[in-house]
């Protein structure tokens, strides 16, 4: 079987690659943090943002392809601590790029629909980027560069991701609030097109196979924060009363948050209906016409 590396698997995408990936591939999983217990992935432990333990890393494993799904992917984390978050977001998804292009093999970068700053959802694959957080700027600088080191990465832009992993997505915490009996305020005003972890990385892994230049993996249906809550309420069998709605502007968060956070429109359902497009040059670049 090929090898293939997946930075970030222990985090909840991460779980979702590693479980998926290994009918195909020999799965090595980098965590920093939280060990690495999922079984049939061999764990590495790396800080990426060591450049020479990442390159000792991939001349060692000599990976056959490479999912990047690490990052510091919490928006206000990405605000208040600037810098931080730029050398995993930015820097070391650049270097990973190097090494990939040095070794000649399939790159995939995980990013974003908060590259969009959600004012004219839904939005294709050939709009222009318009981040209004730190944390969609460093996505769209990680975006750029790595193809700029790599014209061969493949960037796929994921929405909000949902599952029950033994990884924390948004949902747990949701849940976990609502179990103990306190309220949940949820958004009205910010729209999302999300998608389960499990369909997100069918779709990466399919993105792996083609090589697209740049894909937006957005599920097909646009729903609010709010929405999705009492969606929760009814799978969990929980009281709809301690759901409240609440605007973002009642909110003081770190992160500028979209007056609409962008939905992008759904790849997935042109996949839907039709086969992956043959031709990976078919779809835009990530900086077409912009
Ligand atoms: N979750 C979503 O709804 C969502 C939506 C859109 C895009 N994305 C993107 O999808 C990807 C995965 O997100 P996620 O929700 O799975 O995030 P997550 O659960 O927070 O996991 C982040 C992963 O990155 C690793 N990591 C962070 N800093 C690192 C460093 N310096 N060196 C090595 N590893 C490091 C973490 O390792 P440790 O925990 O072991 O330290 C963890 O495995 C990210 O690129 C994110 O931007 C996520």
């Amino acid at each position: 079987m090929k090898k293939l590396l997946i930075t970030g698997a222990s985090g909840f995408l991460g779980w979702y690659l590693g479980q998926q990936a290994q009918s195909e591939w020999q799965v090595f999983g980098t965590y920093r943090d939280r060990p690495l217990t999922q079984s049939g992935i061999t764990p590495i432990p790396l800080d990426l943002t060591d450049s020479s333990a990442l390159r000792q890393v991939m001349q060692t494993l000599h990976p056959d392809a490479v999912i990047h799904a690490a990052a510091q992917a919490k928006p206000n984390l990405c605000e208040t601590q600037p810098e931080e978050s730029y050398r995993i977001n930015v820097t070391a998804s650049c270097n990973l790029a190097e090494e990939c292009a040095a070794a000649d093999i399939p790159c995939v970068l995980i990013s974003t629909d908060l590259v969009f700053d959600g004012l004219n959802p839904p939005y294709r694959e050939g709009d222009c980027v318009s981040p209004l957080s730190r944390y969609g700027e460093q996505k769209v600088a990680a975006e750029q560069q790595m193809r700029a080191h790599y014209p061969a990465v493949t960037v796929c832009r994921m929405p909000l991701m949902f599952g029950n992993a033994p990884v924390d997505s948004f949902l747990q915490p949701f849940l976990r609030t609502l179990r103990s009996g306190q309220a949940l305020k949820l958004f009205t005003d910010e729209f999302r097109t999300p998608v389960s972890g499990a369909i997100a990385a069918q779709g990466i892994l399919l993105a792996l196979a083609t090589r697209p230049a740049l894909l937006h993996l957005g599920g097909r249906e646009r729903l609010s924060r709010y929405q999705f809550g009492e969606l929760m309420v009814e799978a969990f069998d929980l009281p709809k009363t301690q759901l409240l709605p609440c605007r973002q502007a009642d909110v003081p968060m770190a992160a500028p948050a979209p007056p609409m956070s962008p939905s992008t429109v759904p790849s997935p359902s042109r996949w839907a209906t039709t086969p992956p497009p043959s031709n990976p040059n078919s779809l835009s670049s990530p900086t077409a016409n912009c």
